[in-house]
C-alpha cells in the first residue's frame, strides 16, 4: 500500500513511525512534514488547506490513502475532494469536520445524542456581555469563568480563570475581533482524551491518554496545544471508559449518520469525570497532539491496515487492536515565549535520539536542525509502569539542547503517584 500523510507536527511524525512498522506499507510520504519525518518519508511541500494541491499530490505519488492529520484541513473539505479523486482518505467530511470546527453545531448534535456536556450560552453581542458574565463563573456559584472562541483556536482560545476582569477582557478581545463568545459552565473532575476510529455507527476505541494543556508545571499559565501527555490511564476504571464508549461517542457517532453526515476518522472525545460521570469539554475530528504520541507508542497492530479500513467502510471487520503492555509519557519540548510568539530560528542539539519527534523544526541549508514554531519537539518515553515512561521521557529531554526552550517537569506525575481519584 502507498499511503500520503499530510500535516507537520510531532503527530505526523508518530503517525509516519507508526506506518512504518505496518509490513502492509511499502510506500510512504509526507507533506509538508519537518525536519524529522524526512528520515522516515519521502518530503514534499503542499499547501494543507487547498484541496485540488493535495488531491494533485496524492495522484502524482499515485497513492492508495491519504492520512490528514491537522483540523484545518478537514474543515475546509481537503478530505471530500480527495474521495472525490476516488482515492481513500482517513478524515472526515467537512460537513462532519463541524463536530471540530462548530462549536454550536457539536453542542446541537450532544443535545440530540442525549450527551452530558457544559452548560453554554453564545455572546456575539458586547452589549450582552455584562450580564452573560454574571450567569457564569463565581457570579453564579461556579469555581471560575469558561471562556472559549466559538471557532477553531488551536487550543489557545480558551481561558479558564476566577478572575472576571481576565474572563471579561479575554471575551472582549474575542468579540473585538469579530468571533463570537462562548461561554461555559465549569466541569469539575480529571480530564481524558479518548480517541476512537470511526467509520459511521462502528466505533472502536484506543487507548485512554491525558492530556496537559497548561503550559506551566502544576496546571500554572495560559493554556496551550498541549505540552505533554501519558497513556492508559492507571486510574480510569474499565466501567467508566465503556460508559464514554457506549454513552459518549457510540451515540455522537449515531447521531451523525442520521443527521446524514456520518463521521469516517477519528473523533477524539474530550472530557471531565466529573462526580455526576463523565461530561463532553470538546471533540476534535482527528488524532490529538500530544496524545497521539504517546498512545501510537504503545500500539501493536498494524496502524495502516486499520486506518484503511476506516477510510474504506470496513473498520467493523478488522477485529480487536493489539497493545503494547505498559505506559507511554510524552513530553514537549517548546521555544521560547510560547505560547505566544514563540522564538525561532535556534539550533537544536540531540534532536535524531530515539524517542524524539519532531514538530516545530526545519533543516537549514547548511544542515543544522532549527526550530520553526512553538511546540518543537515531543520526546516519548514508554516503561513498564508510569515512573519508568517518566523516567525514560525526561532522560532524552535532558539530553536535547535548545536556547530558551521550556517543559513542564510535571508529565504524568500525579497519576505515576497514585494521586488522580475520582469523586
Ligand atoms: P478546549 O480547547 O475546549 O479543549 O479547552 C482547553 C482546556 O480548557 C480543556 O482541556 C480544559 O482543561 C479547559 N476547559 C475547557 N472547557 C472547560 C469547562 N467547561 N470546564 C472546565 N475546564 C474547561
Ligand atoms: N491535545 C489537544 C488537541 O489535540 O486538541
Amino acid at each position: 500500500m502507498r499511503v500520503l500523510v499530510i500535516g507537520s507536527g510531532a503527530r505526523e511524525h508518530a503517525l509516519l513511525l507508526g506506518l512504518r512498522r505496518d509490513p502492509h506499507i511499502d510506500f510512504l510520504a509526507v507533506a509538508p512534514g519537518n525536519a524529522g519525518t524526512s528520515a522516515v518519508a519521502e518530503q514534499h511541500e503542499v499547501d494543507v488547506t487547498s484541496a485540488e494541491a493535495v488531491t494533485a499530490l496524492a495522484r502524482k505519488l499515485e497513492v492508495d490513502l491519504v492520512i490528514i492529520g491537522p483540523e484545518v484541513p478537514l474543515v475546509l473539505g481537503v478530505a471530500d475532494a480527495v474521495r472525490a479523486a476516488g482515492i481513500a482518505c482517513f478524515g472526515p467530511s467537512k460537513d462532519a469536520a463541524r463536530i471540530e470546527g462548530s462549536k454550536a453545531f457539536a453542542k446541537d448534535v450532544m443535545a440530540a445524542a442525549g450527551v452530558r456536556t457544559a452548560g453554554s450560552e453564545t455572546v456575539d453581542n458586547p452589549a450582552h456581555l455584562d450580564a452573560a458574565l454574571d450567569r457564569f463563573g463565581p457570579a453564579a456559584g461556579q469555581p471560575a469563568w469558561v471562556v472559549k472562541d466559538d471557532g477553531l483556536a488551536a487550543g489557545k482560545g480558551v481561558v479558564v480563570t476566577d478572575d472576571r476582569d481576565m474572563a471579561r477582557a479575554h471575551a472582549a478581545s474575542l468579540l473585538d475581533s469579530g468571533h463570537p463568545v462562548l461561554l461555559e459552565s465549569f466541569l469539575d473532575g480529571p480530564e481524558v482524551s479518548l480517541f476512537c476510529l470511526v467509520d459511521g455507527a462502528t466505533v472502536v476505541p484506543l487507548l485512554p491518554a491525558q492530556d496537559f494543556k497548561r503550559v506551566a508545571d502544576f496546571d500554572a499559565g495560559p493554556n496551550t496545544g498541549g505540552m505533554g501527555a501519558y497513556s492508559p490511564l492507571p486510574w480510569l476504571p474499565a466501567d467508566v471508559l465503556s460508559a464514554i464508549v457506549s454513552g459518549v461517542v457510540e451515540p455522537v457517532a449515531a447521531e451523525l449518520v442520521r443527521r446524514g453526515c456520518p463521521f469516517s476518522g477519528l473523533l477524539y472525545a474530550g472530557l471531565a469525570i466529573t462526580s455526576n460521570g463523565p461530561a463532553v469539554i470538546e471533540f476534535n475530528c482527528r488524532f490529538g497532539d500530544p496524545e497521539t504520541q504517546a498512545v501510537l507508542a504503545l500500539l501493536e497492530s498494524p496502524l495502516g491496515q486499520l486506518l484503511y479500513s476506516t477510510a474504506t467502510g470496513t473498520l467493523a471487520d478488522a477485529g480487536p487492536l493489539e497493545w503494547r503492555d505498559g505506559y507511554a509519557v510524552t513530553v514537549v519540548v517548546a521555544a521560547e515565549n510560547y505560547p505566544g510568539r514563540p522564538r525561532v530560528g535556534d539550533v537544536i542539539t540531540g534532536s535524531e535520539a530515539p524517542g524524539v519527534l519532531h514538530a516545530g523544526t526545519a533543516r537549514r541549508d547548511d544542515g543544522a536542525v532549527v526550530s520553526s514554531g512553538g511546540r518543537v519537539l515531543s520526546i516519548v518515553g514508554t516503561g513498564a509502569d508510569l515512573v519508568a515512561a517518566r523516567e525514560e521521557a525526561y532522560r532524552i529531554v535532558s539530553s536535547i539542547r535548545l536556547p530558551g526552550s521550556h517543559f513542564r517537569s510535571d508529565i504524568a506525575l500525579a497519576a505515576a503517584e497514585g494521586r488522580i481519584t475520582l469523586a
